[in-house]
């Protein structure tokens, strides 16, 4: 790892896929304050991430400016208003000449901007791909273009940690180990559980093909990607599957917590994409599970891997209706086990201890298989809806957080 951060997933919230660039000062500070107020800083969600849109420029030194009508007061201080509600804040950058939304891009700019973003004492950095001169085509080429920013985010003394978007372009979960604390590895999330697109099936190691903004996976696509390499994460370097869509609309109850499930089993960065100020009953009781969240922050780090895959029907090229059994390793001597049914109908699934144990053994042995597990099924003890609508409504104690946490903590840690 290139620092101590993310030693598990990053946790947090980021705008970009509820607002895009209707960014601004109140937007950050308010959703932040809601975000404590729910409890689910508690649980974890720290970083406040400033995505695109957020710039004017650069002045006569080169120095990159903040638009003063969405930010009065400046990044320092909405660092500082952040840091005292007990949040880490991270901005937003583009190895490129400009922003995917066509503001000034660091290319170039790499010391000076770095600095910059120390100096406003920025915990974060997203560093995305869009205007880079052709800069990219071999790892060699896209590597040292991210590593730039990577040495100059390190040169200025400041833990920041450094969350690379390159979408995954020449396949960063190749190399980027070194370079970042976490890569994006398909192109932009769109908010539908397994809308098909021809222009980014995803079904493996692509790379490039579905590596632009514009190709929009769905949370299947970027799944069935990810089962390729996702063993490539470790603590501290992690595969990122994009921001959460949770909340945004566009999948079902059940659709979400598969999607919810599979980025906390694959140890991706967990960074909530919803409005949280407006979000209802169902949606927090998702993003505030203490037994999923403990899968996604489980000290050793180990994503859970692919088992098996059956393709039900001939719509299967997007992920729509397949099953797939994935299990992966916990803390304590646990196993995860993930059963996940892509489809819209009710299925039996078998998962033996062999299959969830494949490959679980010392380098050339047959995996030991232990018997006699105790089950605890994750979603079981989920807050209910009713008590989640009374955190919303403000109506639950301030000791909400304790209250969920033992209410289910038997439910995940024995067995
Ligand atoms: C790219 C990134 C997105 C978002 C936008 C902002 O598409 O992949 O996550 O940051 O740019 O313009």
């Amino acid at each position: 790892p290139i620092n101590d951060l993310a030693v598990t997933p990053a946790m947090g919230w980021d705008n970009w896929n509820a607002f895009g660039c209707s960014v601004n000062e109140n937007l950050l500070l308010s959703t932040a304050e809601k975000i404590a107020a729910l409890g689910l800083r508690d649980v974890g969600y720290q970083y406040i991430v400033l995505d695109d849109c957020w710039s004017l420029g650069r002045d006569k030194e080169g120095k990159l400016q903040y638009d003063p009508a969405k930010f009065p007061n400046g990044m320092k201080y909405v660092a500082d208003q952040l840091h005292s509600l007990g949040f880490r804040f991270g901005m937003y950058s583009d190895a490129g000449t400009y922003t995917c939304g066509h503001y000034a891009g660091s290319l170039g700019h790499e010391t000076q901007d770095a600095e910059t973003f120390a100096s406003w004492d920025v915990d974060y950095l997203k560093y995305d791909n869009c205007f880079n001169e052709g800069l990219s085509g071999t790892a060699k080429i896209t590597s040292e273009r991210y590593r730039t920013m990577s040495d100059a985010l390190n040169a200025t003394g400041r833990s920041i940690l450094y969350s690379m978007c390159n979408w995954g372009e020449d396949y960063p979960w190749k190399w980027a180990q070194t370079i970042a604390n976490s890569w994006r590895m398909s192109g932009d999330i769109y908010d539908s559980f397994d809308r098909p697109d021809p222009r980014c099936p995803c079904t493996g190691d692509e790379g490039y093909e579905c590596a632009f903004p514009g190709f929009h996976c769905s949370a299947m696509n970027i799944l069935n990607k990810a089962a390729a390499f996702i063993h490539t994460s470790a603590p501290g370097a992690w595969n990122d599957l994009d921001m959460l869509e949770v909340g945004n609309g566009g999948m079902d109850d059940e659709e979400y917590k598969a999607h919810f499930s599979m980025w906390a089993a694959l140890k991706s960065p967990l960074l909530m994409g919803n409005d949280v100020r407006v979000m209802d009953a169902k949606s927090l009781s998702i993003l505030n599970n203490p037994a999923v969240l403990a899968v996604s922050q489980d000290p050793v780090g180990s994503p859970a891997i692919r088992r098996w895959r059956y393709y039900v029907n001939d719509t299967d090229a997007y992920g729509q209706g397949e099953i797939q059994m994935w299990s992966g390793r916990l803390s304590g001597g646990d196993q995860l086990v993930v059963l996940l049914n892509a489809g819209n109908s009710t299925r039996s699934m078998n998962a033996t201890l062999a299959d969830i144990f494949y490959d679980f053994g010392p380098e050339g042995t047959a995996p030991e298989v232990k018997q006699g597990w105790d089950i605890h099924d994750l979603w079981a003890n989920r807050m209910d809806y009713a008590t989640a609508q009374s955190v919303l409504d403000g109506n639950a104690t301030s000791n909400v957080t304790r209250f969920y946490y033992n209410s289910t903590k038997t439910s995940y840690k024995d067995g």
